[in-house]
């Protein structure tokens, strides 16, 4: 029986793919391609080797969300599609909503009316709000502080609640920390549209030279270097991570939430020289003010996912920075390159 993917197309969904394909697990793939390129469902199919259906289906459209179900016995579904900028979303709350919450509510609807009862959701560290410590537990207090963040929590708390109608449902939150990286393959990696929002592609798109210099946004933090902290996660282990809650989902029921993070920090300062040192690229940086809304630190307490799932991270900051570099030297403008070059 096959896995749904929502929002496989996108950055971690594919890699994800990758690592179901790699397990013999059947999927198919669900993505209305707002945020990401067909061409990385070619890509996955290069990589593995193997063949699964794509409906390019917007999860608002209920009816044809609907069809994929009748269509189809799906097992379980793993559900990444949703839009994810923090700054966009305090600028059109509205479509976040509709696209996040609402989709979501889609998707459940018809995974009850076709009994299909387990779940992974994308969760976000993003749900801790300015976190009281560090590091963050998964009992921590839940204060999402932009309209993204909300869309996540409220999620979360609309899944807590199906689980309490009916004990059937089976479904894993798995927060995420900073996944980074891309493929060792240099075949897929993260595309984002326009500047990006994010650090690594930022300092990547620095070092092919298609962006003149970083931003450091404040170096006044109460950090060792004063530039902010964050848990950088190699977006392979945190696919590898999906497989885990995968099985678990599939053999219990209830609902849990799951860090998923290394559990160490790396400051804005420290990732710049990592991928310096292993890239061989000089990243040009300017300190600029706070970015608006942006924390001082946040890293994981991984542990639990360890516990529960048998899952950790294994991938160094340094095969975080040689696998992001790859795919951006490879692929300069993402999934519209044209050649790449295996080797
Ligand atoms: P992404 O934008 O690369 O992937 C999301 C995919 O969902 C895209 O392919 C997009 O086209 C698709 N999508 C969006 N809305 C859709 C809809 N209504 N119907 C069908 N498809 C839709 O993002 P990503 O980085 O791969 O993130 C995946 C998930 O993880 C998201 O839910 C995101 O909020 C969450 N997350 C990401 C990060 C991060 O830093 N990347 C951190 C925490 C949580
Ligand atoms: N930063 C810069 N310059 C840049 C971009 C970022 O100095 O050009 C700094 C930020 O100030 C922060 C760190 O780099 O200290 C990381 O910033 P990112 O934008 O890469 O990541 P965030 O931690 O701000 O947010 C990310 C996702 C959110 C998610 C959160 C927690 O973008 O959606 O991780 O998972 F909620």
């Amino acid at each position: 029986m096959p896995i749904l993917v929502t929002g496989g197309a996108g950055f971690i969904g594919s890699h994800t793919c990758v690592e179901l394909l790699n397990s013999n697990y059947e999927i198919i793939i669900l993505d209305n391609f707002s945020n990401s390129n067909i061409e990385s469902l070619n890509r996955l199919k290069e990589l593995t080797g193997k063949n699964f259906e794509v409906y390019d289906v917007d999860l608002l459209d209920k009816e044809n969300v609907d069809n994929i179900f009748k269509e189809n016995h799906i097992e379980a579904v793993i559900h990444f599609a949703g839009l994810k900028a923090v700054g966009e979303s305090v600028e059109k709350p509205n479509y976040y909503y509709q696209n996040n919450v609402t989709g979501t509510l889609v998707l459940t609807e018809m995974m009850q009316k076709y009994n299909v009862y387990n779940l992974v959701f994308s969760s976000s560290a993003t749900v801790y709000g300015i976190p009281k410590a560090v590091p963050i537990s998964e009992d921590f207090p839940l204060i999402a502080t932009n309209p993204y963040g909300r869309t996540k929590l409220m999620i979360e708390k609309i899944l807590r609640d199906l689980n309490v109608s009916n004990k059937d449902w089976s479904i894993a939150s798995l927060r995420y920390f900073n996944p980074i990286g891309a493929h060792e393959s240099g075949l897929i990696g993260e595309d984002p549209k326009g500047i990006p929002n994010n650090l690594m592609p930022y300092i990547t798109q620095v070092a092919t030279g298609k962006l003149p210099e970083l931003s450091v946004f404040g170096n006044d933090y109460s950090t060792p270097d004063g530039t902010g902290v964050r848990d950088y996660i190699h977006v392979v282990d945190l696919a590898k991570g999906h497989i885990k809650a995968l099985e678990k989902v599939l053999s219990t029921n209830g609902v849990e939430s799951y860090n998923l993070g290394t559990g160490q920090g790396y400051s804005v300062l420290e990732l710049v020289d990592a991928f310096e040192k292993a890239s061989g690229q000089k990243i040009p940086y300017k300190i600029a003010p706070r970015r608006p809304g942006d924390i001082a630190e946040c890293y994981a307490d991984p542990s639990k996912a360890e516990r529960e799932l048998d899952w950790k991270s294994e991938k160094s900051l340094e095969e975080m920075c040689l696998d992001s570099w790859r795919w951006q030297e490879r692929n300069p403008d993402g999934y519209l390159s044209k050649t790449v070059e295996i080797k």
